[in-house]
Protein backbone atom coordinates (compact mmCIF):
# COMPACT_ATOMS: atom_id res chain seq x y z
CA UNK A 1 0.00 0.00 0.00
CA UNK A 2 0.85 3.41 -0.76
CA UNK A 3 3.39 2.69 -3.62
CA UNK A 4 1.94 3.40 -7.16
CA UNK A 5 -0.34 1.30 -8.19
CA UNK A 6 0.37 1.92 -12.29
CA UNK A 7 3.70 -0.16 -11.09
CA UNK A 8 4.28 -3.77 -11.90
CA UNK A 9 5.90 -5.28 -8.53
CA UNK A 10 6.37 -8.79 -7.40
CA UNK A 11 2.59 -8.86 -6.19
CA UNK A 12 1.57 -8.01 -9.42
CA UNK A 13 -1.64 -10.46 -10.70
CA UNK A 14 -2.80 -11.35 -13.85
CA UNK A 15 -6.20 -11.31 -15.20
CA UNK A 16 -7.12 -11.23 -19.27
CA UNK A 17 -9.10 -12.65 -22.10
CA UNK A 18 -8.35 -15.87 -23.83
CA UNK A 19 -9.46 -15.74 -27.61
CA UNK A 20 -8.52 -16.44 -30.71
CA UNK A 21 -8.49 -13.43 -31.81
CA UNK A 22 -8.40 -11.01 -29.47
CA UNK A 23 -6.70 -8.36 -30.92
CA UNK A 24 -9.85 -5.36 -31.22
CA UNK A 25 -11.06 -6.42 -27.53
CA UNK A 26 -12.12 -2.99 -25.17
CA UNK A 27 -11.70 -5.50 -22.22
CA UNK A 28 -8.00 -4.35 -21.26
CA UNK A 29 -8.89 -0.77 -21.60
CA UNK A 30 -11.66 -1.08 -19.48
CA UNK A 31 -10.52 -3.68 -16.42
CA UNK A 32 -6.78 -1.86 -16.55
CA UNK A 33 -8.11 1.72 -16.29
CA UNK A 34 -11.03 0.24 -13.11
CA UNK A 35 -7.72 -1.10 -11.43
CA UNK A 36 -5.70 2.19 -11.84
CA UNK A 37 -8.32 4.07 -10.22
CA UNK A 38 -9.30 1.60 -7.55
CA UNK A 39 -5.36 0.92 -6.67
CA UNK A 40 -5.49 -2.54 -7.27
CA UNK A 41 -2.21 -4.73 -8.00
CA UNK A 42 -3.68 -6.31 -10.90
CA UNK A 43 -3.06 -6.09 -15.02
CA UNK A 44 -5.25 -7.34 -17.42
CA UNK A 45 -3.44 -8.81 -20.84
CA UNK A 46 -5.52 -10.37 -23.87
CA UNK A 47 -3.83 -13.71 -25.02
CA UNK A 48 -4.74 -15.16 -28.60
CA UNK A 49 -4.67 -18.87 -27.70
CA UNK A 50 -5.60 -21.08 -30.52
CA UNK A 51 -8.17 -23.68 -30.03
CA UNK A 52 -5.13 -26.22 -29.60
CA UNK A 53 -3.55 -24.27 -27.22
CA UNK A 54 -6.91 -23.94 -24.70
CA UNK A 55 -6.01 -26.74 -22.61
CA UNK A 56 -2.34 -25.54 -21.81
CA UNK A 57 -3.38 -21.92 -21.39
CA UNK A 58 -6.14 -22.80 -18.96
CA UNK A 59 -3.72 -25.13 -16.76
CA UNK A 60 -1.41 -21.86 -17.04
CA UNK A 61 -3.95 -19.94 -14.92
CA UNK A 62 -3.25 -21.81 -11.69
CA UNK A 63 0.65 -22.54 -12.29
CA UNK A 64 0.73 -18.56 -12.87
CA UNK A 65 -1.06 -17.62 -9.83
CA UNK A 66 -3.92 -15.76 -12.17
CA UNK A 67 -6.91 -14.14 -10.81
CA UNK A 68 -8.85 -15.02 -13.59
CA UNK A 69 -9.69 -14.44 -17.18
CA UNK A 70 -12.56 -13.89 -19.41
CA UNK A 71 -12.96 -16.43 -22.58
CA UNK A 72 -14.42 -15.18 -25.88
CA UNK A 73 -14.79 -16.40 -29.18
CA UNK A 74 -13.79 -19.81 -29.99
CA UNK A 75 -13.76 -20.99 -26.42
CA UNK A 76 -16.94 -20.12 -24.53
CA UNK A 77 -18.43 -23.52 -25.05
CA UNK A 78 -15.08 -25.47 -25.15
CA UNK A 79 -13.31 -24.50 -22.29
CA UNK A 80 -16.36 -25.61 -20.12
CA UNK A 81 -14.62 -29.50 -19.77
CA UNK A 82 -11.74 -28.20 -18.56
CA UNK A 83 -12.74 -26.13 -15.72
CA UNK A 84 -13.76 -27.84 -11.81
CA UNK A 85 -16.99 -26.31 -11.53
CA UNK A 86 -19.43 -24.49 -13.55
CA UNK A 87 -21.84 -21.78 -11.41
CA UNK A 88 -25.60 -21.95 -11.90
CA UNK A 89 -25.52 -19.21 -14.89
CA UNK A 90 -23.10 -21.10 -16.97
CA UNK A 91 -24.89 -23.97 -16.53
CA UNK A 92 -27.94 -22.99 -17.56
CA UNK A 93 -25.93 -21.10 -20.40
CA UNK A 94 -23.93 -23.96 -21.31
CA UNK A 95 -21.04 -21.29 -21.96
CA UNK A 96 -18.35 -19.60 -19.95
CA UNK A 97 -17.57 -16.20 -20.49
CA UNK A 98 -15.70 -15.95 -16.93
CA UNK A 99 -13.12 -18.18 -14.98
CA UNK A 100 -12.38 -17.20 -11.55
CA UNK A 101 -9.37 -18.92 -10.10
CA UNK A 102 -10.48 -19.23 -5.89
CA UNK A 103 -7.87 -19.70 -3.80
CA UNK A 104 -7.36 -23.04 -3.74
CA UNK A 105 -6.49 -22.93 -7.30
CA UNK A 106 -10.26 -24.23 -8.35
CA UNK A 107 -11.15 -23.19 -11.73
CA UNK A 108 -14.53 -21.81 -11.31
CA UNK A 109 -17.03 -20.50 -14.69
CA UNK A 110 -19.30 -18.59 -14.40
CA UNK A 111 -21.02 -16.48 -17.66
CA UNK A 112 -21.57 -12.28 -17.26
CA UNK A 113 -22.76 -11.80 -20.70
CA UNK A 114 -26.56 -12.51 -19.93
CA UNK A 115 -26.57 -11.02 -17.13
CA UNK A 116 -24.51 -8.22 -18.20
CA UNK A 117 -27.26 -7.60 -20.42
CA UNK A 118 -30.20 -7.64 -18.61
CA UNK A 119 -28.46 -5.25 -16.48
CA UNK A 120 -27.70 -2.65 -19.01
CA UNK A 121 -31.23 -3.42 -20.68
CA UNK A 122 -33.09 -2.15 -16.96
CA UNK A 123 -30.32 0.20 -15.94
CA UNK A 124 -30.45 2.54 -19.00
CA UNK A 125 -34.71 1.68 -20.36
CA UNK A 126 -36.72 0.69 -17.08
CA UNK A 127 -38.30 -1.83 -19.01
CA UNK A 128 -40.29 -4.40 -16.92
CA UNK A 129 -39.14 -7.89 -18.11
CA UNK A 130 -42.05 -9.69 -17.03
CA UNK A 131 -44.68 -7.84 -19.06
CA UNK A 132 -42.74 -8.15 -22.27
CA UNK A 133 -43.19 -10.10 -25.72
CA UNK A 134 -39.89 -10.51 -26.54
CA UNK A 135 -38.00 -11.19 -29.96
CA UNK A 136 -35.16 -12.39 -30.54
CA UNK A 137 -33.14 -11.72 -33.76
CA UNK A 138 -30.42 -14.88 -33.95
CA UNK A 139 -29.64 -18.03 -32.23
CA UNK A 140 -26.22 -17.98 -31.84
CA UNK A 141 -24.28 -17.73 -28.19
CA UNK A 142 -24.85 -14.39 -27.56
CA UNK A 143 -28.78 -14.98 -28.17
CA UNK A 144 -28.45 -18.27 -26.24
CA UNK A 145 -26.82 -16.15 -23.02
CA UNK A 146 -29.53 -13.08 -23.56
CA UNK A 147 -32.73 -15.23 -23.94
CA UNK A 148 -31.68 -17.60 -20.87
CA UNK A 149 -30.65 -14.72 -18.21
CA UNK A 150 -33.89 -12.43 -19.29
CA UNK A 151 -35.97 -15.36 -18.76
CA UNK A 152 -34.37 -15.67 -15.42
CA UNK A 153 -34.82 -12.28 -14.85
CA UNK A 154 -38.47 -12.50 -15.64
CA UNK A 155 -39.55 -12.38 -19.19
CA UNK A 156 -42.04 -15.17 -19.63
CA UNK A 157 -42.31 -14.92 -23.31
CA UNK A 158 -39.62 -15.11 -25.92
CA UNK A 159 -39.98 -15.68 -29.47
CA UNK A 160 -36.65 -17.02 -32.07
CA UNK A 161 -36.30 -16.03 -35.21
CA UNK A 162 -33.59 -16.80 -37.43
CA UNK A 163 -31.93 -17.13 -40.62
CA UNK A 164 -31.15 -20.95 -39.94
CA UNK A 165 -34.68 -21.95 -38.48
CA UNK A 166 -33.23 -25.49 -37.10
CA UNK A 167 -31.01 -23.45 -34.71
CA UNK A 168 -33.59 -20.86 -34.01
CA UNK A 169 -35.98 -24.45 -32.81
CA UNK A 170 -33.08 -25.59 -30.99
CA UNK A 171 -32.78 -22.56 -29.09
CA UNK A 172 -36.42 -22.32 -28.03
CA UNK A 173 -36.08 -26.16 -26.81
CA UNK A 174 -33.08 -25.36 -24.52
CA UNK A 175 -35.04 -22.13 -23.38
CA UNK A 176 -38.19 -24.67 -22.32
CA UNK A 177 -36.93 -24.86 -18.59
CA UNK A 178 -37.35 -21.59 -18.33
CA UNK A 179 -40.07 -19.51 -19.99
CA UNK A 180 -42.76 -20.01 -23.11
CA UNK A 181 -40.29 -19.80 -25.91
CA UNK A 182 -40.95 -20.79 -29.78
CA UNK A 183 -39.27 -20.40 -33.17
CA UNK A 184 -40.54 -18.26 -35.31
CA UNK A 185 -40.87 -19.68 -39.03
CA UNK A 186 -38.91 -16.62 -41.28
CA UNK A 187 -41.95 -16.24 -43.03
CA UNK A 188 -43.94 -15.47 -39.88
CA UNK A 189 -41.14 -12.74 -39.10
CA UNK A 190 -43.54 -10.04 -39.62
CA UNK A 191 -46.12 -10.80 -37.68
CA UNK A 192 -43.82 -12.05 -34.86
CA UNK A 193 -42.40 -8.54 -34.56
CA UNK A 194 -46.12 -7.00 -34.86
CA UNK A 195 -46.68 -9.01 -31.84
CA UNK A 196 -43.30 -8.07 -29.98
CA UNK A 197 -42.88 -5.34 -27.18
CA UNK A 198 -39.21 -5.50 -27.37
CA UNK A 199 -37.13 -6.99 -29.89
CA UNK A 200 -33.53 -7.69 -29.90
CA UNK A 201 -30.85 -7.81 -32.62
CA UNK A 202 -28.22 -10.62 -31.52
CA UNK A 203 -26.96 -11.19 -34.90
CA UNK A 204 -23.49 -9.22 -37.04
CA UNK A 205 -25.92 -7.75 -39.28
CA UNK A 206 -25.55 -3.84 -38.97
CA UNK A 207 -21.63 -4.45 -37.53
CA UNK A 208 -18.80 -2.44 -39.17
CA UNK A 209 -17.76 -3.25 -42.32
CA UNK A 210 -21.55 -4.07 -43.03
CA UNK A 211 -23.36 -0.89 -40.83
CA UNK A 212 -25.49 0.02 -44.34
CA UNK A 213 -27.34 -3.58 -43.29
CA UNK A 214 -30.67 -3.67 -40.74
CA UNK A 215 -32.26 -7.12 -39.79
CA UNK A 216 -35.79 -6.10 -40.53
CA UNK A 217 -37.67 -3.46 -43.20
CA UNK A 218 -37.91 -0.07 -41.10
CA UNK A 219 -42.38 -0.48 -42.25
CA UNK A 220 -42.20 -3.43 -39.51
CA UNK A 221 -41.55 -0.74 -36.84
CA UNK A 222 -44.38 0.11 -34.38
CA UNK A 223 -45.37 2.22 -31.39
CA UNK A 224 -44.58 0.77 -28.16
CA UNK A 225 -41.49 -1.33 -29.67
CA UNK A 226 -38.82 -1.43 -27.58
CA UNK A 227 -35.47 -2.15 -29.44
CA UNK A 228 -32.85 -3.56 -28.70
CA UNK A 229 -29.09 -4.19 -30.51
CA UNK A 230 -25.70 -6.13 -28.83
CA UNK A 231 -23.77 -4.47 -32.03
CA UNK A 232 -21.81 -1.34 -30.60
CA UNK A 233 -19.64 -0.90 -33.66
CA UNK A 234 -21.05 1.21 -35.11
CA UNK A 235 -22.51 2.62 -31.04
CA UNK A 236 -25.62 3.27 -33.08
CA UNK A 237 -26.05 0.42 -35.63
CA UNK A 238 -28.87 1.52 -38.73
CA UNK A 239 -31.92 -0.64 -36.81
CA UNK A 240 -30.82 1.75 -33.60
CA UNK A 241 -31.40 5.52 -35.86
CA UNK A 242 -34.24 4.18 -37.74
CA UNK A 243 -36.39 2.99 -34.68
CA UNK A 244 -35.04 6.70 -33.22
CA UNK A 245 -36.14 8.47 -36.21
CA UNK A 246 -40.11 6.49 -35.21
CA UNK A 247 -40.46 7.81 -31.95
CA UNK A 248 -39.02 4.74 -30.40
CA UNK A 249 -36.72 3.99 -27.37
CA UNK A 250 -33.57 1.86 -27.96
CA UNK A 251 -30.68 0.71 -26.55
CA UNK A 252 -27.10 -0.21 -27.79
CA UNK A 253 -24.57 -2.91 -27.28
CA UNK A 254 -21.71 -0.98 -25.54
CA UNK A 255 -23.94 -1.44 -21.95
CA UNK A 256 -23.55 -5.18 -22.22
CA UNK A 257 -19.86 -5.08 -22.48
CA UNK A 258 -19.43 -2.57 -19.86
CA UNK A 259 -21.56 -4.30 -17.30
CA UNK A 260 -20.41 -8.50 -18.48
CA UNK A 261 -17.24 -6.69 -17.79
CA UNK A 262 -17.92 -5.23 -14.60
CA UNK A 263 -19.55 -8.52 -13.01
CA UNK A 264 -16.45 -10.08 -14.22
CA UNK A 265 -14.52 -7.90 -12.18
CA UNK A 266 -16.99 -7.71 -9.01
CA UNK A 267 -16.44 -11.85 -9.15
CA UNK A 268 -12.12 -11.08 -9.27
CA UNK A 269 -11.97 -8.42 -7.13
CA UNK A 270 -14.66 -8.48 -4.37
CA UNK A 271 -15.09 -4.82 -4.97
CA UNK A 272 -17.88 -2.71 -6.56
CA UNK A 273 -17.14 -2.39 -9.90
CA UNK A 274 -16.41 1.69 -11.29
CA UNK A 275 -19.20 1.01 -14.41
CA UNK A 276 -18.61 4.85 -15.55
CA UNK A 277 -15.17 4.38 -15.30
CA UNK A 278 -15.60 1.02 -17.27
CA UNK A 279 -17.35 2.82 -19.84
CA UNK A 280 -16.01 5.56 -20.80
CA UNK A 281 -12.35 3.75 -20.91
CA UNK A 282 -14.62 1.18 -23.70
CA UNK A 283 -15.57 4.43 -25.29
CA UNK A 284 -11.94 6.18 -25.42
CA UNK A 285 -10.93 2.56 -26.68
CA UNK A 286 -13.77 2.19 -29.38
CA UNK A 287 -12.52 5.81 -30.57
P1 LIG B 1 -22.55 -14.98 -31.42
O1 LIG B 1 -21.69 -15.64 -30.38
O2 LIG B 1 -22.21 -13.54 -31.66
O3 LIG B 1 -24.00 -15.18 -31.17
P2 LIG B 1 -22.70 -17.02 -33.47
O4 LIG B 1 -22.90 -18.05 -32.43
O5 LIG B 1 -21.81 -17.30 -34.62
O6 LIG B 1 -22.15 -15.68 -32.81
O7 LIG B 1 -24.16 -16.59 -34.01
C1 LIG B 1 -24.33 -15.64 -35.03
C2 LIG B 1 -25.83 -15.41 -35.24
O8 LIG B 1 -25.99 -14.34 -36.18
C3 LIG B 1 -26.55 -16.58 -35.83
O9 LIG B 1 -27.89 -16.59 -35.37
C4 LIG B 1 -26.50 -16.30 -37.33
O10 LIG B 1 -27.50 -16.92 -38.09
P3 LIG B 1 -27.32 -18.45 -38.65
O11 LIG B 1 -27.60 -19.33 -37.47
O12 LIG B 1 -28.32 -18.57 -39.73
O13 LIG B 1 -25.89 -18.54 -39.13
C5 LIG B 1 -26.72 -14.80 -37.31
N1 LIG B 1 -26.21 -14.14 -38.51
C6 LIG B 1 -24.92 -13.83 -38.81
N2 LIG B 1 -24.83 -13.21 -40.00
C7 LIG B 1 -26.10 -13.07 -40.46
C8 LIG B 1 -26.69 -12.51 -41.65
N3 LIG B 1 -25.93 -11.92 -42.58
N4 LIG B 1 -28.03 -12.57 -41.77
C9 LIG B 1 -28.80 -13.15 -40.82
N5 LIG B 1 -28.31 -13.71 -39.71
C10 LIG B 1 -26.99 -13.68 -39.51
Amino acid sequence: KGRNAMTITAETRLVGLFGYPVGHSLSPAMHNAAFAALGLNLRYVAFPVPPAHLADAVRALRALSFRGVNVTIPHKVAIVPLLDALDEEARAIGAVNTVIVEADGRLVGTNTDGRGYVRSLVEETGVDLAAQRVLILGAGGAARAVAVSLAKGGASRIAIANRTPEKAAELAAHLAPFADAWAVPPERLADAVREATLLINTTSVGMVPHADETPLPPEWLHDGLLVSDLVYRPLKTRLLREAEARGLVTHGGLGMLVHQGALAFERWTGRPAPVALMRDAALRALA
